[in-house]
């Protein structure tokens, strides 16, 4: 990251633990972003409907991995984790310098903290109500994957107009930007052509992934009144 970018975190970048700390940050970062493509990606089957149930079918070859378990906790749950815990500890440490260097990258440093914050919020609504934390009306049913989480989404206003709107902008941001400033991290954009080149990569996946989240969310609207038919038929 160029200096003009970020500010050091001056006392604890001394600390010997600190670099292995920080690569570790990045890389569980690079993972949960690899999952989140993925996830953009199945949920936007969404939008080819429910005969046949393509989304379904997608959940199910998922369902049907073996070692789901172990999969899910080490390259989905252990990642987001490790890099929320210690993004955290980066937040607290580190202060925004858009007032120093009114520049874009400025911008999108204080950004990536401000979606960090929003995707904590985020991430713990979306995984607990789908897991039935907040009530059945938002819980996920793996076997009634569309209708349930048609449901889900379009329980409330709020949810759909404010919550996965912002939720999966937020997601979509974080991620591209954090695989812009991944790849300074680890030397592989070392020029500023180079950095621009991914540049417009980053910019391509934010758009890609931006497009496949509200493909899904679209999807919602669409099929809102046969999923909650279908529901309530179930009952
Ligand atoms: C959708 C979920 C998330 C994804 C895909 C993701 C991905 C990434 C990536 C790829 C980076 C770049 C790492 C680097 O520059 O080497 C990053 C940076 C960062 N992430 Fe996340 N992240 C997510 C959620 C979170 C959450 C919940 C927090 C909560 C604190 C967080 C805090 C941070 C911080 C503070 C940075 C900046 C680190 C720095 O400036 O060096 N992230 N993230």
């Amino acid at each position: 990251m160029s200096s003009a970018v970020a500010l050091p975190v001056a006392t604890a970048s001394s600390h010997p633990g600190y670099f292995l700390l920080r690569r570790l940050q990045s890389l569980t970062g690079i993972l949960f972003g690899l999952y989140l493509c993925v996830h953009l990606l199945v949920n936007a089957t969404l939008i080819q409907g429910r005969n046949p149930d393509v989304f379904q079918a997608q959940v199910n070859k998922i369902h049907d991995l073996p070692f789901l378990l172990m999969i899910e906790m080490s390259l989905i749950f252990a990642p987001i984790v490790v890099h929320a815990l210690f993004g955290i500890y980066i937040m607290t440490n580190g202060r925004p310098n858009v007032g120093s260097y009114p520049h874009i990258k400025n911008w999108f440093y204080l950004l990536q903290r401000v979606s960090a914050v929003a995707l904590l919020a985020f991430i713990f609504f979306h995984v607990g109500g789908m897991y039935g934390w907040f009530g059945e009306w938002l819980t996920f049913d793996k076997d009634r994957a569309f209708d349930s989480t048609v449901r889900h989404v379009q329980a409330n206003p709020f949810l759909y107009l404010i919550v996965y709107p912002l939720g999966v902008i937020a997601g979509t941001f974080h991620l591209a930007n954090g695989f812009w400033t991944a790849a300074i991290a680890w030397g592989l954009t070392v020029s500023k052509e180079a950095q621009n080149r991914w540049g417009w990569v980053c910019l391509g996946l934010f758009l890609f992934t931006t497009a496949c989240g509200f493909t899904a969310l679209v999807a919602t609207f669409i099929h809102k009144k046969a999923a909650f038919a279908a529901v309530a038929g179930a009952q």
